[in-house]
C-alpha cells in the first residue's frame, strides 16, 4: 500500500484564526526571515494592502512573441507606472525596459521547454544564476515547477537550488505551479501543488485560482498570487481577481488579461483597485469602463 492511501482527508483548515505574521511584518510567512529578505519582500508587497499586482510579461520564454507582447518595448513601460512588480526573463528586461524604471523586478530564472514540446515537464534548467539575478537587482527568483508530471524531480531540485541561493544574498524565491494538458485544475492539486511548493522553501507562490481557493490559501503557509491565464472579458477577469483577494490570494501575477486588454493601462488600474483598496468587481469594471480609451 503506498503510504497516501491511509493518510486522513485534510479538512480543518482554521479558517477563522489568521495566519502569523508578527511584529506588524505585512507578508504571510515571512516573519522569522532576515532584514534584507523583508525589505525584498516589503518592496513585493504594498506595506497597507498586504498585496500585489505583478504584471508578469515572461510569456516569450516558451512561447515566442504572444499576442500583445510582439514589442515589450512599446506595451510594458506605460504599463509599469501602475502596477506593484514587473515580472520577465532577464534578455527582455535588458533590451526592452529602461533601466530607470522603479519596480522592483521579479526576475525568471528557470528556463523550461517550448511550447513546441507536448510534454514541456521534464526539460527546464537555470537559465541566470544568482550572480546575473544580483546584477539585474532582482526583488525576487522566479521558477515554474511541475507538480504531478514527469519533470516533477527536475523541477523541485531547480527550485530548491534556486531558494538556497536566494536565500544566501537575501533574496525570497518565488515558486510558479505549472499545469500540464492533463491536469485538472482542482482545489485538490492545487493544495498540493502550492504546500510542495512553500514547504520546499518558495516564499511566494503563484498559482490559478480554483473551487475551493479559500482552502488553498488557508494551507499554504506564504502569499499565494493568482495567474490570470489565458484571456477572459475584462468583467470576468476583475471577478475572478476579487474571488481570489476574498478568498484569501496576496495578489495577482497578471499576464494576457492586463495586456491583451482593450485598454492595457485601465486594466492594471482596475485591477490594482480590486487588489488593493477593496473595490468589488462591479465598481472596478464601472471604473475600467469610464477610464478606457474611448
Ligand atoms: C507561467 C507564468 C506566466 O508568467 C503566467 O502564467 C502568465 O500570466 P498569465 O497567465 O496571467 O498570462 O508564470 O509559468
Amino acid at each position: 500500500m503506498a503510504d497516501s492511501d491511509g493518510a486522513r482527508v485534510a479538512k480543518d483548515y482554521h479558517l477563522d484564526i489568521a495566519p502569523p505574521t508578527g511584529d506588524g511584518f505585512a507578508v504571510k510567512g515571512a516573519q522569522h526571515l532576515e532584514w534584507g529578505m523583508k525589505n525584498r519582500l516589503a518592496r513585493m508587497f504594498d506595506p497597507v494592502s498586504g498585496n500585489t499586482v505583478m504584471l508578469a510579461f515572461d510569456h516569450g520564454y516558451i512561447m515566442g512573441p504572444t499576442s500583445g507582447l510582439e514589442r515589450l518595448d512599446v506595451v510594458i513601460p506605460p504599463l509599469a507606472p501602475h502596477v506593484n512588480v514587473l515580472m520577465g526573463a532577464r534578455g527582455a528586461l535588458r533590451s526592452c525596459i529602461p533601466p530607470t524604471v522603479q519596480n522592483p523586478i521579479c526576475l525568471r530564472v528557470g528556463y523550461d521547454k517550448s511550447v513546441l514540446f507536448d510534454d514541456m515537464s521534464d526539460g527546464g534548467g537555470l537559465a541566470c544564476d544568482i550572480a546575473g539575478a544580483i546584477r539585474m537587482n532582482a526583488v525576487c527568483l522566479a521558477a515554474q515547477t511541475f507538480i504531478g508530471a514527469a519533470g516533477e524531480a527536475n523541477s523541485l531540485g531547480l527550485l530548491a537550488r534556486i531558494v538556497d541561493s536566494g536565500n544566501a544574498y537575501g533574496i525570497p524565491t518565488m515558486g510558479v505551479v505549472a499545469v500540464g494538458k492533463d491536469m485538472a485544475r482542482t482545489e485538490k492539486f492545487f493544495l498540493l501543488a502550492t504546500r510542495i511548493l512553500a514547504e520546499n522553501g518558495a516564499n511566494v507562490v503563484k498559482s490559478y485560482y480554483c473551487d475551493g481557493f479559500e482552502h488553498v490559501t488557508a494551507a499554504c503557509p506564504v502569499p499565494i498570487v493568482i495567474a490570470g491565464g489565458k484571456k477572459l472579458p475584462e468583467a470576468d477577469a476583475l471577478q475572478m481577481a476579487y474571488r481570489a483577494i476574498s478568498e484569501g490570494a496576496h495578489g495577482v501575477d497578471m499576464g494576457r488579461n492586463i495586456f491583451q486588454a482593450a485598454d492595457p493601462g485601465a486594466m492594471a488600474q482596475a485591477v490594482g483597485l480590486v487588489v488593493h483598496s477593496g473595490y468589488t468587481a462591479a465598481a472596478a469594471y464601472e471604473f475600467y469602463q469610464d477610464t478606457a480609451a474611448k
